[in-house]
């Protein structure tokens, strides 16, 4: 079988390093390729992740870059469109819910091909949300439908998606954890940044809904420097973020200089590096779909900034917790969590490492 797995943006890299590890172990039964649509180019964004996973270099770059959803949406069909004329594959793989993914998938389906889509069935019924939309439209055009966990499944079949397509493997995000958690253990990142165990929090923030507007960005910086007061921040600001903050004029909350303290920002990190930040920190804050799974398995209290979570079993079972964007919520539950009130969690069935190989034994068993 010929296979085009596809990446788009930084937390596909993640999920797709596992799956074309799996792939490898069936050399005589599977060839396939890496395609990159370029959505995220900047080196910290996309090249250091390949390093840090080791993942082979992309056998086609599409290029797309950023633009309005429709502009980036439509380059990556008309780029993709061309690759799969070209290479005829029997499947395409799409992770996650970024704007490549959706555009990969109305393409492949269009011209015939079959698409499985890992980590479907995820749903916040947020329609203001761009991932809910892509995630909605891919789903509803796949072939396999790959899932990580009880919600994402009911959620598929109440949508009458029927149930031969829906495979509950786990999570691909969580093999690449628990594969490099070691690795990230040994780093002295946090000694050279002067940083003690539970002595800091981290901090990711990059939803449109959180950092596009100046009222709802400056309330929750506004918290988040009163929470620093206590604890400082590490914050890898993203490059949306670091624009939308620059636009404003609200620079002042942030300190970029030699010690950690107040709300401390770097550019993005490598995989290995925000990992083994995280691993350690009294808390993490984010409006990230990823972090909420990681800080479950890693058993570290997240506090997500967003009104929803396409990812309710992080709350069910982990230690995540939804305050959305308000700046009193943000606080009360920090500071809970400054005052020792720890929320225990556990690791989801079948966070465990193998996601990726239970995948691609459906693939060989269905497609030979
Ligand atoms: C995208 C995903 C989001 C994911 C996030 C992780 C969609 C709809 N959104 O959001 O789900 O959580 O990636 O990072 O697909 N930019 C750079 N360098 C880059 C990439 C982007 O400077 O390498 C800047 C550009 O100004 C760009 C902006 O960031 O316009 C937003 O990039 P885009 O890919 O549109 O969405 P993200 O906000 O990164």
């Amino acid at each position: 079988m010929k296979v085009i797995n596809v990446v788009g943006a930084r937390p596909n890299f993640m999920k797709m390093a596992p799956i074309i590890e799996a792939m490898n172990r069936y050399p005589d039964k599977i060839r396939h390729l890496l395609v990159h649509t370029g959505q995220h180019y900047d080196e910290k964004m996309s090249q250091s992740f390949f390093v840090d996973l080791g993942m082979p270099k992309p056998d086609i770059n599409l290029e797309v870059g950023s633009g309005s959803h429709a502009e980036q949406t439509a380059r990556i069909m008309v780029e993709f469109e061309k690759v799969c004329l070209q290479e005829k594959p029997d499947l395409v793989i799409v992770v996650g819910d970024v704007n490549s993914t959706m555009a990969c998938t109305i393409t492949a389906k269009k011209l015939g091909i079959q698409v499985a889509h890992v980590e479907a069935g995820l749903r916040s019924r947020d329609m203001t949300m761009p991932e809910e939309i892509n995630r909605l439209c891919t789903d509803v055009l796949c072939d396999y439908l790959f899932t990580t966990d009880h919600f994402a499944d009911e959620n598929l079949a109440a949508e009458g998606v029927p149930a031969d397509k829906i495979f509950f493997v786990g999570n691909v995000m969580i093999d690449t954890l628990l594969k490099h958690r070691a690795l990230a253990s040994t780093l002295d990142l946090s000694r050279k940044l002067g940083l003690v165990p539970k002595g800091y929090a981290t901090l990711t923030m990059h939803r449109p809904g959180n950092v596009d507007d100046k009222r709802i960005l400056t309330g929750i910086l506004e918290a988040l420097a009163e929470i620093a007061k206590e604890l400082p921040i590490v914050f890898p600001i993203h490059p949306r973020t670091k624009k939308m903050a620059e636009q404003f004029g609200l620079g002042h909350f942030f300190n970029s200089g030699e010690k950690v303290e107040g709300i401390w920002i770097t550019e993005p990190l490598g995989y290995l590096e925000f990992l083994h930040l995280n691993m350690n920190a009294r808390l993490v804050l984010t409006d990230s779909g990823g972090l909420q799974e990681e800080t479950t398995v890693l058993g570290v209290p997240c506090i997500t900034m967003r009104p929803n979570t396409e990812r309710p079993i992080t709350c069910e079972v982990g230690s995540n917790i939804m305050v959305g964007n308000d700046k009193t919520r943000i606080l009360e539950e920090a500071r809970k969590i400054l005052s020792g009130e720890i929320p225990q969690g556990r690791s989801p069935e079948k966070w465990d490492g193998h996601a990726a190989e239970r995948i691609v034994e459906v693939l060989v068993e269905k497609l030979g």
